[in-house]
């Protein structure tokens, strides 16, 4: 989210006094809500008093299938009584078998996988293979946006370079088209910069989840992809929030038929049973920039990789996305019709994504809490409460969690 409206959600934070569980918390900044979960159940939480909540963040595009999925927890358990440990450097079949259903099922032409522990080593993983294929070092992406917490990963989502300082050099920032300028104009900045011929890549998610659920205009992406193409720039797609499912599609990609050079995945592609990410790269990709360094001791730890693989494949068997359409497309129309009421500016979202975008006259924290209270858990981007439910998430749950929002908003 944006460098000023981060810090305003922490000093909000801090006046919240959320020292959950009486004082137990060592992360009370990070708390927004007084809350200590304990358990899940499909789409729902449970904390500590027994309370159950609907929760419609489902761990911020992590959650896909469900919580306490028992197919996963089987998965889980037998991995963990066979105990071992296999280092990056010695063959893994569980591995194998992951990385081959990653560059069946992603877009483009992905033949080779750089395994890691996040979304931003996925991300910072990324950048060293555009520069290293290229041999360029500038690497083009939007302002404003988030995409991840380390030097590397911040510094192309230009979010926090502002808290954080100095970032890493090479990076440059274009408007978001559709929220800060017309499409067209950006694209022609953006051309003007890829013809200087220093460029490595262009590097930015097919939906700006973090900055608010923001869907590009449908020429932007197609006219991006064929400009890099022309300057001999890679297209990198940080699908760590839109990947598996969560637009209605298995990939963010796909909705603007892009074949990405890169593509860095994490979040829902663990379902929240694992802490992995991975960066794909095409074989051209991969031949370019085959010496670069990549040891992640415990990048797809096999515990890790039991819980994934059962994840992504639960989604490419039961087609999740196809629910998160469906029932995505109903859950905002149910919510769209809020824009009428002065306290609501705007409802966007796509898939299992969504922002509602409040007026100044009600404060985005001060809902989050009320709908905790009413038994819905939301999270908020600036002054806009944001959903990013289980891509399971049934019609039913969909009225209720609408139902809640609309109540306490009106
Ligand atoms: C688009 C995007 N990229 C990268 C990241 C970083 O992922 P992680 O928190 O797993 O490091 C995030 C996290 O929110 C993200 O939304």
């Amino acid at each position: 989210m944006p460098a000023s409206q981060n810090a305003e959600k922490n000093a909000r934070m801090k006046t919240v006094k959320c020292a959950n569980m009486s004082g137990m918390s060592h992360f009370v900044d990070q708390l927004s809500l007084d809350i200590t979960i304990t358990h899940g159940e499909g789409s729902y939480l449970f904390d500590a008093t027994g309370k159950k909540y609907l929760d419609l963040i489902a761990g911020w595009c992590v959650g896909s299938v469900g919580w306490g999925n028992r197919e996963i927890g089987a998965a889980l358990e037998a991995e963990a009584k066979r105990g071992t440990y296999v280092p990056p450097f010695l063959g893994s079949v569980a591995r194998e078998e992951l990385a081959t259903i990653l560059t069946d099922s992603a877009p483009g032409h992905m033949e080779k996988v750089f395994p890691c522990v996040s979304g931003s080593e996925a991300v910072d993983m990324a950048i060293k293979c555009a520069r290293a294929a290229t041999g360029k070092d500038t690497i083009l992406s939007i302002q404003n946006v988030y995409q991840g917490h380390t030097y590397g990963a911040a510094s192309v989502g230009d979010a926090h370079r502002r808290i954080t300082g100095p970032v890493v050099a090479g990076f440059e920032y274009l408007p978001m088209p559709g929220r800060d300028a017309d499409s067209a104009a950006i694209l022609e900045t953006l051309e003007k910069r890829l013809k200087k011929g220093d460029v490595a890549a262009f590097m930015s998610e097919p939906v700006w989840t973090n900055a608010g659920a923001y869907v590009p205009p449908a020429d932007f992406y197609p006219a991006v992809q064929q400009l890099c193409r022309a300057h001999d720039a890679l297209l990198v797609m940080d699908e760590v929030a839109t990947g598996f499912g969560r637009c209605g599609t298995l990939f963010g990609s796909e909705l603007w038929n892009l074949e990405p050079d890169v593509l860095c995945i994490a979040k829902a592609f663990t379902g929240g049973y694992a802490s992995m990410g991975a960066t794909l790269v095409s074989n051209k990709v991969y031949g370019r920039c085959k010496g670069i360094p990549c040891y992640s001791t415990f990048g797809w730890l096999p515990t890790d990789l039991a819980a994934t693989t059962a994840n992504v494949k639960i989604i490419v068997r039961e087609k999740l996305w196809v629910n998160a359409k469906t029932v995505g497309e109903y859950f905002l129309s149910l919510l769209k019709p809020l824009e009428k009421l002065p306290a609501v500016k705007e409802v966007r979202g796509i898939g299992m994504l969504f922002a509602i975008e409040l007026s100044d006259d009600l404060q985005a924290m001060d809902v989050q809490k009320q709908c905790a209270d009413a038994g819905v858990i939301v999270e908020t981007i600036g002054n806009a409460l944001f959903c990013t439910p289980h891509l399971t998430l049934t019609k039913k749950e969909a009225e209720e969690g609408a139902g809640v929002i609309r109540k306490i908003v009106s």
